[in-house]
């Protein structure tokens, strides 16, 4: 079984912005796993659950389940979502997950967490604080494209108790440098958690995340790969179902 975990992958069809169709989820899954993905959290955003309502979410979700099994595709399948979150939205989201309206990570204490990409540093911690109060682990999604992320302000949000997730094309194929640059100064201090794809659309950011688990072994180590791909998600995320792995 491929060892790689996939943590952010809008990869359940017909919900938001993510993939279009069964056939489209299907065709994205087979690829995560000819680049060496097993296990794959589906990550909806926070938004599209409130739009078209968690029993669509989920039988959507399941309908996924079963195609994946039928099409014989060696992928395991947990759900998640990412989550919108704005200073005055918090309370409303932390019901919501009490409420398992939003579903954590693979039914762990960790959520996938969004923030607006100019949102001020003050406003990020403000949330992660939040969230963490409530008890619950918040992993801030893709961390290198927010307009104020910066070394300092990474390592404020991890001491309030965030976990930090990266997309791996920011790594080498991001065509904005300040992403690409941002990506790397957080690697390089060693304050990244996990990678993902952040996979929407075939034609709109694809499954594509062993280029990026690539770069990092070769521009880093090989240990560090895959700490973020592989151990990370298992210990902290996939624990209660290691048993069954
Ligand atoms: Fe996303």
């Amino acid at each position: 079984m491929n060892q790689i975990t996939d943590i952010h992958m809008h990869i359940i069809p017909h919900v938001d912005d993510g993939s279009g169709s069964l056939e489209e989820s299907v065709i994205m899954l087979r690829s995560s796993a000819s680049q060496g993905v097993g296990t794959v959290i589906a990550t909806p955003h926070s938004w599209a659950i409130d739009e078209c309502g968690c029993e669509h979410v989920l039988s959507q979700f399941d309908a996924l389940k079963r195609a994946v099994s039928e099409y014989g595709i060696p992928i395991r399948l947990y759900l998640g979502c990412e989550m919108l979150i704005f200073p005055d939205t918090a309370d409303e989201c932390i019901r919501k997950l009490n409420a398992e309206r939003y579903p954590a990570m693979a039914g762990s204490r960790h959520v996938l967490t969004e923030f607006l990409p100019d949102f001020s540093r003050r406003d990020m911690e403000f949330c992660v604080e939040k969230i963490a109060s409530a008890g619950y682990v918040p992993i801030v999604a893709h961390a290198e494209r927010y307009e104020h992320t910066t070394v300092d302000g990474v390592r404020m949000i991890r001491n309030l108790g965030a976990l930090i997730q990266i997309n791996a094309y920011s790594i080498v194929n991001e065509p904005k440098a300040q992403t690409r640059n941002t990506a790397n100064r957080l690697l390089s201090e060693k304050l990244v958690d996990f990678i993902g794809s952040d996979t929407h659309r075939l034609n709109h950011r694809p499954p594509v995340i062993r280029d990026g688990i690539d770069a990092l072994a070769a521009l880093y180590s090989e240990e560090y790969a895959e700490l973020v791909s592989v151990k990370n998600p298992h210990d902290l995320l996939l624990k209660q179902w290691n048993n069954a792995l």
